[in-house]
Protein backbone atom coordinates (compact mmCIF):
# COMPACT_ATOMS: atom_id res chain seq x y z
CA UNK A 1 0.00 0.00 0.00
CA UNK A 2 1.18 3.61 -0.53
CA UNK A 3 2.88 5.37 2.14
CA UNK A 4 2.02 9.22 1.66
CA UNK A 5 5.24 11.18 2.74
CA UNK A 6 4.39 14.09 5.27
CA UNK A 7 6.63 17.14 6.07
CA UNK A 8 5.35 18.57 9.65
CA UNK A 9 6.10 22.36 10.35
CA UNK A 10 6.26 22.63 13.85
CA UNK A 11 6.56 20.34 16.87
CA UNK A 12 5.05 22.36 20.00
CA UNK A 13 1.62 21.56 21.18
CA UNK A 14 -0.29 20.73 18.29
CA UNK A 15 2.48 19.54 16.30
CA UNK A 16 2.96 16.85 18.96
CA UNK A 17 -0.54 15.93 19.39
CA UNK A 18 -0.41 15.35 15.58
CA UNK A 19 2.89 12.57 16.43
CA UNK A 20 1.08 11.35 19.29
CA UNK A 21 -2.18 10.75 16.92
CA UNK A 22 -0.39 8.96 14.25
CA UNK A 23 1.39 7.03 16.92
CA UNK A 24 -1.67 6.00 19.03
CA UNK A 25 -3.52 4.42 15.58
CA UNK A 26 -1.13 4.02 13.20
CA UNK A 27 -3.58 1.99 11.47
CA UNK A 28 -6.24 4.75 11.44
CA UNK A 29 -5.28 6.73 8.21
CA UNK A 30 -4.75 3.38 6.31
CA UNK A 31 -7.99 1.67 7.16
CA UNK A 32 -10.07 4.92 6.41
CA UNK A 33 -8.27 6.46 3.44
CA UNK A 34 -6.12 3.43 1.47
CA UNK A 35 -3.27 5.64 2.45
CA UNK A 36 0.01 5.24 4.70
CA UNK A 37 1.41 8.06 5.82
CA UNK A 38 5.03 8.60 7.15
CA UNK A 39 6.13 12.07 8.57
CA UNK A 40 10.08 12.17 6.82
CA UNK A 41 10.86 15.58 8.18
CA UNK A 42 9.68 18.49 10.86
CA UNK A 43 11.06 22.06 11.56
CA UNK A 44 11.68 22.85 14.61
CA UNK A 45 13.31 25.98 15.81
CA UNK A 46 15.54 24.37 18.37
CA UNK A 47 17.30 21.19 17.78
CA UNK A 48 17.69 20.42 21.34
CA UNK A 49 14.69 20.96 23.24
CA UNK A 50 12.94 18.73 25.49
CA UNK A 51 9.73 17.44 23.16
CA UNK A 52 6.09 16.12 24.29
CA UNK A 53 6.86 13.16 21.86
CA UNK A 54 10.54 11.01 20.57
CA UNK A 55 10.99 11.90 16.96
CA UNK A 56 13.75 10.00 15.84
CA UNK A 57 16.80 13.38 16.30
CA UNK A 58 17.44 12.95 12.20
CA UNK A 59 13.91 13.83 11.01
CA UNK A 60 14.72 17.43 12.48
CA UNK A 61 15.67 20.01 11.10
CA UNK A 62 16.30 24.20 10.93
CA UNK A 63 16.16 24.04 7.30
CA UNK A 64 12.55 25.05 5.80
CA UNK A 65 13.76 24.46 2.26
CA UNK A 66 14.82 20.97 3.04
CA UNK A 67 11.03 20.35 3.56
CA UNK A 68 9.68 22.53 1.19
CA UNK A 69 11.88 21.10 -1.66
CA UNK A 70 11.56 17.78 -0.87
CA UNK A 71 10.17 15.84 -4.08
CA UNK A 72 8.96 12.70 -1.97
CA UNK A 73 7.09 14.94 0.15
CA UNK A 74 3.16 14.98 -0.69
CA UNK A 75 1.40 16.97 1.85
CA UNK A 76 2.61 19.50 4.54
CA UNK A 77 1.30 20.06 8.18
CA UNK A 78 1.75 23.66 8.99
CA UNK A 79 1.56 24.13 13.06
CA UNK A 80 4.46 26.41 13.51
CA UNK A 81 2.52 29.73 13.31
CA UNK A 82 3.26 33.00 12.35
CA UNK A 83 2.41 35.51 9.68
CA UNK A 84 4.43 37.00 6.63
CA UNK A 85 7.31 34.26 6.84
CA UNK A 86 4.34 31.73 7.29
CA UNK A 87 2.81 32.60 4.31
CA UNK A 88 5.59 32.66 2.05
CA UNK A 89 6.56 28.88 3.52
CA UNK A 90 2.56 27.85 2.80
CA UNK A 91 2.37 29.63 -0.63
CA UNK A 92 6.08 27.90 -1.82
CA UNK A 93 4.63 24.31 -1.17
CA UNK A 94 1.48 25.32 -2.83
CA UNK A 95 3.04 26.11 -5.82
CA UNK A 96 5.31 23.05 -5.12
CA UNK A 97 2.12 21.12 -5.48
CA UNK A 98 1.95 19.80 -1.78
CA UNK A 99 -1.27 19.66 -0.44
CA UNK A 100 -1.06 22.04 3.29
CA UNK A 101 -3.09 21.38 6.49
CA UNK A 102 -2.66 24.31 8.82
CA UNK A 103 -4.07 25.24 12.25
CA UNK A 104 -3.01 29.08 11.71
CA UNK A 105 -5.91 31.07 12.01
CA UNK A 106 -3.16 34.32 12.49
CA UNK A 107 -2.52 33.01 8.49
CA UNK A 108 -5.98 31.84 7.37
CA UNK A 109 -7.59 35.64 8.62
CA UNK A 110 -5.43 37.74 6.23
CA UNK A 111 -4.68 35.51 3.44
CA UNK A 112 -7.39 32.68 3.44
CA UNK A 113 -8.70 33.66 0.08
CA UNK A 114 -5.19 34.24 -1.69
CA UNK A 115 -3.81 30.64 -0.39
CA UNK A 116 -7.05 28.79 -1.55
CA UNK A 117 -6.89 30.45 -4.82
CA UNK A 118 -3.33 29.25 -5.08
CA UNK A 119 -4.43 25.96 -4.11
CA UNK A 120 -6.98 25.67 -6.65
CA UNK A 121 -4.82 26.88 -9.25
CA UNK A 122 -1.95 24.57 -8.49
CA UNK A 123 -4.75 21.75 -8.67
CA UNK A 124 -4.03 21.03 -4.47
CA UNK A 125 -5.90 20.79 -0.97
CA UNK A 126 -5.49 23.59 1.51
CA UNK A 127 -7.84 22.89 4.51
CA UNK A 128 -7.76 24.66 8.34
CA UNK A 129 -10.69 23.37 10.18
CA UNK A 130 -8.13 23.54 13.49
CA UNK A 131 -8.12 26.65 13.18
CA UNK A 132 -11.54 28.11 14.04
CA UNK A 133 -12.89 26.44 17.41
CA UNK A 134 -10.32 23.82 17.70
CA UNK A 135 -12.16 19.97 17.56
CA UNK A 136 -15.44 21.41 16.72
CA UNK A 137 -16.08 20.93 13.23
CA UNK A 138 -17.35 24.03 12.34
CA UNK A 139 -16.11 24.73 8.88
CA UNK A 140 -16.83 21.72 7.33
CA UNK A 141 -20.53 21.87 8.73
CA UNK A 142 -20.79 25.62 7.46
CA UNK A 143 -19.61 24.72 4.53
CA UNK A 144 -21.50 21.61 3.68
CA UNK A 145 -24.45 20.93 5.35
CA UNK A 146 -25.53 24.38 5.91
CA UNK A 147 -24.42 25.90 2.63
CA UNK A 148 -28.13 26.15 1.40
CA UNK A 149 -29.40 28.15 3.75
CA UNK A 150 -29.24 31.68 4.51
CA UNK A 151 -27.28 31.91 7.25
CA UNK A 152 -28.33 35.13 9.41
CA UNK A 153 -26.19 34.83 12.80
CA UNK A 154 -23.05 33.11 14.11
CA UNK A 155 -22.45 33.82 17.45
CA UNK A 156 -20.21 31.91 19.76
CA UNK A 157 -16.95 31.38 22.09
CA UNK A 158 -14.26 30.88 19.91
CA UNK A 159 -11.07 31.46 22.65
CA UNK A 160 -10.50 29.01 24.56
CA UNK A 161 -7.64 30.80 26.76
CA UNK A 162 -10.45 33.79 27.79
CA UNK A 163 -13.13 31.41 28.63
CA UNK A 164 -10.33 29.31 30.67
CA UNK A 165 -9.72 32.31 32.61
CA UNK A 166 -13.34 34.18 32.97
CA UNK A 167 -14.41 31.02 33.69
CA UNK A 168 -12.22 30.27 36.21
CA UNK A 169 -12.33 33.72 37.98
CA UNK A 170 -16.10 33.80 37.60
CA UNK A 171 -16.30 30.01 39.49
CA UNK A 172 -13.21 30.55 42.04
CA UNK A 173 -12.21 33.18 41.96
CA UNK A 174 -9.16 33.11 41.21
CA UNK A 175 -7.00 36.01 39.69
CA UNK A 176 -6.28 36.96 35.99
CA UNK A 177 -2.62 36.82 36.19
CA UNK A 178 -2.67 33.21 38.11
CA UNK A 179 -5.40 31.58 35.48
CA UNK A 180 -3.68 32.85 32.44
CA UNK A 181 -0.24 31.53 33.38
CA UNK A 182 -2.30 28.15 33.90
CA UNK A 183 -3.73 28.26 30.15
CA UNK A 184 -0.66 28.52 29.02
CA UNK A 185 0.78 25.76 30.91
CA UNK A 186 -2.04 23.79 29.83
CA UNK A 187 -1.23 24.88 26.00
CA UNK A 188 -3.96 26.76 25.07
CA UNK A 189 -2.63 30.13 24.68
CA UNK A 190 -0.89 31.52 21.54
CA UNK A 191 2.71 31.87 21.77
CA UNK A 192 1.98 35.44 23.02
CA UNK A 193 -1.21 35.63 24.70
CA UNK A 194 -1.61 39.27 24.22
CA UNK A 195 -3.23 37.74 21.17
CA UNK A 196 -5.64 36.07 23.28
CA UNK A 197 -6.60 38.29 25.78
CA UNK A 198 -6.89 41.04 23.54
CA UNK A 199 -9.93 39.69 21.25
CA UNK A 200 -7.89 39.24 17.83
CA UNK A 201 -7.64 35.70 18.03
CA UNK A 202 -11.14 35.56 18.60
CA UNK A 203 -11.39 38.30 15.92
CA UNK A 204 -9.61 36.64 13.78
CA UNK A 205 -11.80 33.18 13.98
CA UNK A 206 -14.72 35.56 13.58
CA UNK A 207 -13.60 36.68 10.41
CA UNK A 208 -12.88 33.31 8.69
CA UNK A 209 -15.97 31.85 10.03
CA UNK A 210 -18.27 34.74 8.87
CA UNK A 211 -16.58 34.77 5.54
CA UNK A 212 -17.14 31.17 5.71
CA UNK A 213 -20.89 31.63 6.20
CA UNK A 214 -21.66 34.66 4.63
CA UNK A 215 -20.22 33.66 0.88
CA UNK A 216 -17.80 36.51 0.96
CA UNK A 217 -14.34 37.88 2.55
CA UNK A 218 -14.87 39.26 6.04
CA UNK A 219 -11.30 41.65 6.29
CA UNK A 220 -10.28 41.36 9.93
CA UNK A 221 -9.83 45.23 9.87
CA UNK A 222 -13.80 45.23 10.07
CA UNK A 223 -14.00 43.41 13.11
CA UNK A 224 -14.93 45.59 15.77
CA UNK A 225 -12.25 44.09 18.78
CA UNK A 226 -12.31 44.18 22.76
CA UNK A 227 -10.35 41.77 24.52
CA UNK A 228 -10.99 40.79 28.23
CA UNK A 229 -8.08 42.99 30.25
CA UNK A 230 -10.31 45.10 31.62
CA UNK A 231 -12.41 42.20 33.05
CA UNK A 232 -11.89 42.35 37.41
CA UNK A 233 -13.76 40.43 39.76
CA UNK A 234 -15.80 43.27 40.52
CA UNK A 235 -17.22 42.96 37.17
CA UNK A 236 -17.66 39.54 37.37
CA UNK A 237 -19.29 40.26 40.98
CA UNK A 238 -21.47 43.09 39.21
CA UNK A 239 -22.82 40.55 36.65
CA UNK A 240 -23.21 37.64 39.32
CA UNK A 241 -26.00 40.06 40.80
CA UNK A 242 -28.10 40.68 38.13
CA UNK A 243 -28.31 36.97 37.07
CA UNK A 244 -25.20 36.51 34.47
CA UNK A 245 -22.10 35.68 33.17
CA UNK A 246 -19.11 37.49 31.80
CA UNK A 247 -18.31 35.60 28.22
CA UNK A 248 -16.10 36.91 25.52
CA UNK A 249 -18.74 36.59 22.47
CA UNK A 250 -17.71 36.34 18.68
CA UNK A 251 -21.00 38.21 16.87
CA UNK A 252 -21.03 37.71 13.00
CA UNK A 253 -25.18 39.31 11.55
CA UNK A 254 -26.13 39.72 8.52
CA UNK A 255 -27.73 43.13 8.34
CA UNK A 256 -29.32 44.27 5.28
CA UNK A 257 -26.84 43.67 2.67
CA UNK A 258 -23.86 43.75 5.42
CA UNK A 259 -22.31 41.51 7.32
CA UNK A 260 -21.49 42.71 11.11
CA UNK A 261 -18.57 41.46 12.97
CA UNK A 262 -17.79 41.86 16.69
CA UNK A 263 -15.92 39.97 19.52
CA UNK A 264 -16.43 41.60 23.36
CA UNK A 265 -17.18 40.88 26.83
CA UNK A 266 -20.77 40.71 27.09
CA UNK A 267 -22.95 40.11 30.46
CA UNK A 268 -25.06 36.60 29.36
CA UNK A 269 -28.08 35.76 31.41
CA UNK A 270 -26.97 32.60 33.31
CA UNK A 271 -29.71 30.26 31.20
CA UNK A 272 -28.25 31.26 27.86
CA UNK A 273 -26.92 28.49 26.16
CA UNK A 274 -23.62 29.85 25.88
CA UNK A 275 -23.24 30.91 29.92
CA UNK A 276 -23.04 27.20 30.54
CA UNK A 277 -19.81 26.80 28.04
CA UNK A 278 -16.71 26.45 30.99
CA UNK A 279 -13.56 25.96 30.62
CA UNK A 280 -11.49 25.64 27.42
CA UNK A 281 -14.33 24.64 25.85
CA UNK A 282 -15.68 26.55 22.82
CA UNK A 283 -19.26 26.97 21.59
CA UNK A 284 -20.91 28.27 17.74
CA UNK A 285 -24.44 29.13 17.65
CA UNK A 286 -26.08 29.25 14.06
CA UNK A 287 -28.94 30.69 13.18
CA UNK A 288 -30.61 30.54 9.73
CA UNK A 289 -33.41 31.35 7.41
CA UNK A 290 -33.90 27.39 7.19
CA UNK A 291 -32.54 25.20 9.56
CA UNK A 292 -33.48 28.12 12.28
CA UNK A 293 -30.81 27.64 15.20
CA UNK A 294 -27.68 24.80 15.66
CA UNK A 295 -25.11 25.03 18.44
CA UNK A 296 -22.20 23.31 17.79
CA UNK A 297 -20.07 22.41 21.32
CA UNK A 298 -16.56 20.93 21.77
CA UNK A 299 -12.73 21.65 23.29
CA UNK A 300 -11.53 24.97 21.43
CA UNK A 301 -7.98 24.41 22.53
CA UNK A 302 -5.16 22.10 23.53
CA UNK A 303 -2.34 19.61 22.26
CA UNK A 304 -4.97 16.46 21.13
CA UNK A 305 -8.23 17.93 20.57
CA UNK A 306 -6.42 20.21 17.71
CA UNK A 307 -4.58 17.10 16.73
CA UNK A 308 -8.07 15.66 16.07
CA UNK A 309 -9.06 18.34 13.73
CA UNK A 310 -5.80 19.17 12.14
CA UNK A 311 -5.28 14.98 11.47
CA UNK A 312 -8.92 14.74 10.19
CA UNK A 313 -7.93 17.48 7.59
CA UNK A 314 -5.06 15.41 6.92
CA UNK A 315 -7.52 12.06 5.77
CA UNK A 316 -9.65 14.65 3.93
CA UNK A 317 -6.17 14.92 1.70
CA UNK A 318 -5.60 11.43 1.55
CA UNK A 319 -9.05 10.97 0.45
CA UNK A 320 -9.15 13.48 -2.41
CA UNK A 321 -9.26 13.03 -5.86
CA UNK A 322 -6.11 14.53 -6.38
CA UNK A 323 -4.02 11.92 -4.00
CA UNK A 324 -6.15 9.19 -5.73
CA UNK A 325 -5.14 10.27 -9.30
CA UNK A 326 -1.67 10.66 -8.56
CA UNK A 327 -1.32 7.14 -6.88
CA UNK A 328 -3.11 5.50 -9.60
CA UNK A 329 -0.65 7.68 -12.39
CA UNK A 330 2.17 6.00 -9.85
CA UNK A 331 0.60 2.42 -9.89
CA UNK A 332 1.14 2.73 -13.63
CA UNK A 333 4.07 3.83 -13.81
CA UNK A 334 4.67 0.81 -11.77
CA UNK A 335 6.20 2.60 -8.37
CA UNK A 336 3.46 1.59 -6.40
CA UNK A 337 2.12 -1.59 -6.44
P1 LIG B 1 3.94 26.15 19.85
O1 LIG B 1 4.59 27.46 20.15
O2 LIG B 1 3.72 25.19 20.95
O3 LIG B 1 4.76 25.38 18.70
C1 LIG B 1 5.29 26.00 17.58
C2 LIG B 1 6.31 25.07 16.95
O4 LIG B 1 6.77 25.63 15.74
C3 LIG B 1 7.53 24.81 17.81
O5 LIG B 1 7.93 23.48 17.70
C4 LIG B 1 8.61 25.73 17.20
O6 LIG B 1 9.91 25.20 17.29
C5 LIG B 1 8.19 25.75 15.74
N1 LIG B 1 8.51 27.02 15.09
C6 LIG B 1 7.88 28.21 15.25
N2 LIG B 1 8.44 29.14 14.48
C7 LIG B 1 9.45 28.54 13.80
C8 LIG B 1 10.40 28.97 12.86
N3 LIG B 1 10.44 30.24 12.43
N4 LIG B 1 11.29 28.06 12.37
C9 LIG B 1 11.27 26.78 12.80
N5 LIG B 1 10.37 26.31 13.69
C10 LIG B 1 9.48 27.17 14.20
O7 LIG B 1 2.56 26.51 19.14
P2 LIG B 1 1.22 25.65 19.11
O8 LIG B 1 1.52 24.25 18.78
O9 LIG B 1 0.41 25.96 20.30
O10 LIG B 1 0.45 26.35 17.88
C11 LIG B 1 0.84 26.10 16.55
C12 LIG B 1 -0.18 26.72 15.61
O11 LIG B 1 -1.46 26.14 15.83
C13 LIG B 1 -0.38 28.22 15.75
O12 LIG B 1 -0.70 28.76 14.50
C14 LIG B 1 -1.59 28.31 16.68
O13 LIG B 1 -2.29 29.52 16.55
C15 LIG B 1 -2.41 27.15 16.16
N6 LIG B 1 -3.37 26.60 17.10
C16 LIG B 1 -3.00 26.28 18.36
C17 LIG B 1 -3.91 25.70 19.23
C18 LIG B 1 -3.56 25.34 20.62
O14 LIG B 1 -4.46 24.95 21.37
N7 LIG B 1 -2.28 25.45 21.04
C19 LIG B 1 -5.27 25.43 18.79
C20 LIG B 1 -5.57 25.78 17.42
C21 LIG B 1 -4.64 26.34 16.62
P3 LIG B 1 10.65 24.98 18.73
O15 LIG B 1 9.82 23.93 19.44
O16 LIG B 1 12.01 24.48 18.40
O17 LIG B 1 10.61 26.30 19.42
N1 LIG C 1 -5.12 30.28 21.73
C1 LIG C 1 -6.24 29.68 21.10
C2 LIG C 1 -7.38 29.61 22.08
C3 LIG C 1 -5.90 28.31 20.60
O1 LIG C 1 -7.13 29.76 23.28
O2 LIG C 1 -8.52 29.42 21.68
C4 LIG C 1 -7.01 27.67 19.79
O3 LIG C 1 -7.20 28.35 18.59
Amino acid sequence: HPVVKIGLLGLGTVGSGVVKMLENHPEALLERSGNDVEITKILVRDLDKQRAVDVPRERLTQNVAEIIQDPEIDIIIEVMGGEEETKQIVLAALEQGKHVVTANKDLIALHGAELSRIAEENGVELHYEAAVAGAIPILRALRQSMAADQIVEVMGIVNGTTNYILSKMTGEGASYDEVLAEAQMLGYAEADPYADVSGLDAARKMAILASIAFHRPVALADVAIQGIEKITQEKIAAARAQGGVIKLIGRAQRVGADVLVSVGPMVLSNDHPLALVNDSYNAVHVRGEALGEAMFYGRGAGMMPTASAVVGDLLAVLRSPQMAQGHAELRLAGVLR
